[in-house]
């Protein structure tokens, strides 16, 4: 089937490439030339294991191309809209400026029976708004929200856990129309490999579409800032909240997973997608539903002070003119992703205290040193630990989480100080070695 991706971003890209993998003609379009540029050589403009070996067989098969030139979407069956919907600069709401812009440059090339699926994190009531202007072509609009994480985003878009497609409904019935039905139908062959593969596939109205994506990132917030305030209750009572995770994560209405305890969620999604959902819902006059979003959001920013402090009551009050290490800056391992990033708040805030602070990530260091060139990189781990006072685990990356032994650490800083920003470490074993350490809502 040929396709055309509008927007070539992060959830673009992959998608392009992952569409071309399972055998479809895809072209990626973006309005960024360079973007464009490096994509069509087969290097991805960010960090994301899988994908570039995915651009080069699709571009060396002759099925994946890309442009910046809108009119290749022309004779495509289906056009997919991922472009982003950042948080707007004065408020908390999702920018809808480039999917409105991205709908109305597709319009002239639009065909009667083509299917035009957004992609993106839309507030919901989104799709039904921008339906009209579509429909006037002929041609159908459905929303099929995107789950992929990143590190993940390859497997994540070829082999999902489910496929949600909004579509237009009657409104009597509330089943799909006739023009819904057949839009659903293309889908379907679209993702053919993965429903063999078993995915479950739900046919719905646009609103719900829009609505799982935002309402699945909202769980998934709410279950970690859960457990973030369980670890401040731990803190003043001793108890131990990653073996509470545990004890709860076996009941199999909760799970284990999403219960990590540390320095919080960041990222391009979780926390613009919680502040967009309370901002929608405010504006739909049903902001008290939500209410506890805002919430959300209050524990996992204070839970970013919350390891500063640890780090200040460690070096005994205060960290000025102290060598503090900072493992890690991306939001998470095995992304280059610096947006939102609590690992990078806390390295900021620790160096407005006056602390001489050194960061090091495998991926994110090029990143975090454009947004903030005030703060000492360095690229190898090893090197940054040098002649530290206090070290603090921000981004669990294997080369600190399992490969830094407390052991080797001690051969190359000056102090014996570690804060376990991400629960990740056998404190046991960090403990036994000489070294003081400090969890995050752990004795
Ligand atoms: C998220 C959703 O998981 C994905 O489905 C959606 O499409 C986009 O947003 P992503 O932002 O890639 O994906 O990251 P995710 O793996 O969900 O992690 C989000 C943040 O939560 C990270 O900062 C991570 O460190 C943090 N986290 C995760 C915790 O603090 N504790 C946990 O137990 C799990």
């Amino acid at each position: 089937m040929r396709l055309s991706v509008i927007g070539c971003g992060y959830l673009g890209a992959v998608h392009a490439a992952a569409m071309a993998s399972l055998g479809h003609d895809v072209v990626g379009i973006d309005v960024d030339e360079a973007k464009v540029r490096s994509l069509s050589l087969g290097r991805a403009p960010f960090h994301e294991p899988h994908l570039e070996p995915l651009l080069a067989e699709g571009i060396a098969a002759g099925r994946l191309t890309f442009t910046t030139d809108m009119a290749a979407a022309s004779g495509s069956a289906v056009h997919f809209v991922g472009v982003g919907t950042p948080q707007q600069k004065d408020g908390d709401a999702a920018d809808l400026t480039y999917v409105g812009a991205a709908i109305d440059g597709l319009l002239p090339y639009l065909a009667p029976g083509d299917v035009v699926a957004g992609k993106s994190t839309v507030p919901v009531g989104t799709a039904a708004e921008l339906a009209p202007r579509v429909e006037a072509t002929g041609a159908t609009l459905v929303w099929n929200p995107e789950f992929l994480r990143e590190g993940w985003a390859v497997k994540d878009t070829v082999d999902p856990d489910r496929l949600v497609v909004g579509v237009p409904t009657s409104s009597t019935t509330g089943e799909p129309d006739e023009a819904g039905a057949a839009a659903a139908d293309v889908l379907r062959e679209v993702y053919h490999a993965a429903l063999a593969n078993g995915a479950p596939f739900i046919v719905t109205d646009l609103a719900t579409a829009e609505l799982v994506k935002v309402a699945a990132n909202a769980f998934l917030a709410t279950k970690i800032s859960f457990i973030n305030a369980m670890a401040e209750i731990a803190e003043v009572t001793g108890a131990d909240v990653t073996q509470l995770a545990d004890a709860l994560g076996h009941d199999v209405r909760i799970g284990r997973r999403f219960l990590g305890a540390g320095i919080g969620f960041g990222g391009g999604c979780l926390p613009k997608d919680i502040r967009a959902f309370s901002a929608r819902a405010e504006e739909l006059g049903r902001g008290e539903s939500v209410a506890f979003l805002r919430e959300v959001d209050a524990i996992n920013l204070r839970r970013r002070r919350r390891a500063v402090d640890l780090v200040v009551e460690a070096l005994g009050g205060s960290v000025f003119k102290k060598n503090v290490t900072v493992l890690g800056a991306a939001f998470k391992p095995h992304s280059d992703d610096i947006r939102d990033s609590p690992a990078l708040d806390v390295a900021v805030r620790l160096h407005g205290l006056g602390a001489w602070v050194t960061i090091t990530d495998p991926a994110a260091l090029e990143n975090a040193q454009r947004l903030h060139p005030q703060l000492n990189y360095v690229a190898e781990r090893d090197d940054a630990l040098r002649e530290a006072d206090a070290i603090i685990m921000v981004t669990e990356w294997d080369e600190y989480r399992r490969e830094l032994t407390p052991e080797h650490a001690a051969t190359l800083t000056r102090g014996r100080i570690v804060v376990d920003g991400r629960n990740g470490w056998d404190a046991a074993a960090w403990r036994a070695a000489g070294w003081t350490y400090y969890g995050m809502g752990r004795p």
